[in-house]
């Protein structure tokens, strides 16, 4: 179901000598009726071809964009968004492609049952309308005093203006302020400061349950050098506290609920996070920051033109780069070798499927060679899995025997389709597996992840996972182990 907030729900408020308009729906359900769910909801406005031709989403994201008429006369690729510019209005942009759908998974939806009374307002936005006669010539003008008017809707918001009972002023609202640290036990001794970490208040639930909650409200920040954060202007009600740091496996979440009151502020002192770790790093490929952005991103097939973007940081931003797999890795797949092999390089930043003819994909296995010098048979190693993105697949873990049953299998997961939409990154899923020592051996081992096919469903170019972070763990140490205990008791 789309809903497009329209006329009763959506409410416009204008500001005198104020260059644009505020826009916020107000939603609301009432109990007793039929459970349902939403899966998208969207502010859509329709230009004006003849006066909008620019796009820009960031300082890197900008460029001139073509025009509906230049798909017609486009080859349809892989998925109807997707057109080949062949007899664009601007020539530039022939060999060029142009994409409209937003997609979304069934996990974000929000649902309601029957007992369910809700309600929850979205904005307001502010539409800015700004012109320079001289932008026609360098439109980074208008980009930029849009950056600046943002700046000033920031240290305004949350709006006074608004007079809709259900719109919170600040002086209705909380704040809360503290300092996360993270403690991973076999890299420092003491806990250290989680600087530029995310922290947010998000309704309570499981850790990471904040990634696809979105029918109560979430506040978020990032922590400074030291850790230290504050939210503030923050609805009251009860919250559970979450966070993640960039090159940290697993996801935080504090023991018990906040309680957010009008006009007061909590603190929150010693938030320590305990990384997922039961051993020593044997091996790992990648960085746990939740996207797989390191890895080996190829050039698109030079059919389509390369896109303009900033390439040491947006190369994924291209059509068509997972039918590369099949032209790097025409007949056997990918093997990445621990102590040769280099991820930046070695590691094709999606595992997709194999292009087998023009619409045969099949399930692929890549393998992850390494040596063990000793093996303790009667200890446990973990196998520590981060995912950044999957579509449609079930992952299959397998050590040393690519045939018996699967040592661990994620089942079926996933439809962000981040790699049809250009994206590094999805919903985020970490597995933390245990591994007997009797499955491994003392030389050379082979870890096996496996695309299975779910059903024999048919698997097309996007059924993929896209990892974040990979490593095995040696057996717990003692004084690890202990130390944990402890801290349990
Ligand atoms: C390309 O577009 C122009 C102008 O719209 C049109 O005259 C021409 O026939 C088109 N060429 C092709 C090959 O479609
Ligand atoms: C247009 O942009 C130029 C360059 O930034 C600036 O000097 C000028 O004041 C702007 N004009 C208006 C009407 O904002
Ligand atoms: C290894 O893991 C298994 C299953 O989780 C457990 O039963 C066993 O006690 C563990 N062994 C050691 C040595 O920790």
């Amino acid at each position: 179901m789309l809903i497009v907030f329209l006329g009763k729900l959506n409410r416009y408020v204008m500001l005198r000598g104020s260059p644009g308009f505020y826009t916020y729906a107000l939603l609301e359900r009432l109990e007793g009726w039929p459970s349902f769910l939403i899966q998208e909801g969207r502010i859509v406005f329709k230009l004006q071809e003849n006066k909008f031709h620019y796009m820009a989403m960031s300082d890197e994201r900008q460029r001139f964009m073509p025009m509906y008429e230049d798909r017609k006369s486009g080859e349809p690729l892989a998925y109807k968004e997707a057109v080949l510019l062949k007899n664009a209005t601007n020539p530039e942009f022939n060999g060029e492609m142009f994409i409209s759908r937003h997609y979304i998974g069934t996990d974000i939806d929000v649902k309601f049952e029957t007992q369910d009374n809700w309600k929850k307002v979205i904005g307001p936005n502010f539409i800015y309308l700004n012109s320079n006669a001289s932008a026609l010539a360098d439109p980074s003008i208008l980009w930029n005093d849009a950056k600046l008017r943002l700046q000033k809707e920031e240290a305004d918001w949350p709006y006074n203006f608004l007079h809709s009972n259900e719109y919170l002023k600040s002086d209705q609202r909380g704040s809360i302020t503290g300092q996360l640290l993270v403690h991973d036990r076999l890299v420092s001794e003491q806990p250290m400061p989680a600087g530029s970490a995310y922290v947010g208040l998000a309704p309570p639930g499981a850790a990471g349950s904040w990634q696809i909650e979105n029918k109560g409200y979430q506040f978020w920040t990032r922590t400074n050098e030291e850790g230290n954060f504050e939210i503030k202007n923050v609805i009251p009600g009860t919250y559970n506290l979450f966070g993640w740091v960039s090159g940290v496996v697993g996801d935080f979440k504090h023991v018990s609920d906040i309680a957010i009151n009008p006009g007061s502020s909590v603190k929150v002192e010693n938030l320590v996070f305990d990384p997922p770790r039961n051993g020593p790093t044997l091996w790992e490929i990648g960085i746990p920051d939740r996207s797989a952005v390191e890895f080996f991103i190829p050039d698109p097939n030079p059919k389509f033109k390369l896109h303009p973007y900033k390439l040491s940081i947006q190369k994924f931003r291209q059509y068509g780069l997972w039918d590369r797999y099949t032209d790097l890795y025409p007949k056997n797949d990918l093997v990445f070798t621990i102590g040769t092999s280099n991820y930046k390089t070695d590691w094709f930043f999606a595992h997709v499927t194999r292009k087998m003819g023009e619409t045969e994909y099949a399930p692929t296995t890549w393998q992850i060679v390494f040596n063990l010098n000793t093996v303790d048979k009667q200890a446990n190693y973990t196998l520590q899995l981060s995912l950044a993105s999957a579509t449609a697949l079930d992952l299959q873990v397998r050590f040393n025997d690519q045939i018996s049953p699967p040592h661990f299998e994620t089942g079926f997961i996933g439809r962000d389709n981040a790699l049809a939409r250009h994206g590094i990154r999805g919903l985020y899923r970490f597995y933390s597996i245990p591994v007997q020592g009797l499955k491994l051996v003392v030389g050379e081992n082979k870890l096996f992840l496996t695309q299975a096919n779910r059903n024999g469903s048919k698997l097309g170019p996007f059924n993929s996972i896209m990892y974040d972070y990979i490593r095995l763990e040696g057996p717990t140490p003692i004084n690890v182990g202990v130390a944990q205990q402890k801290q349990n008791m």
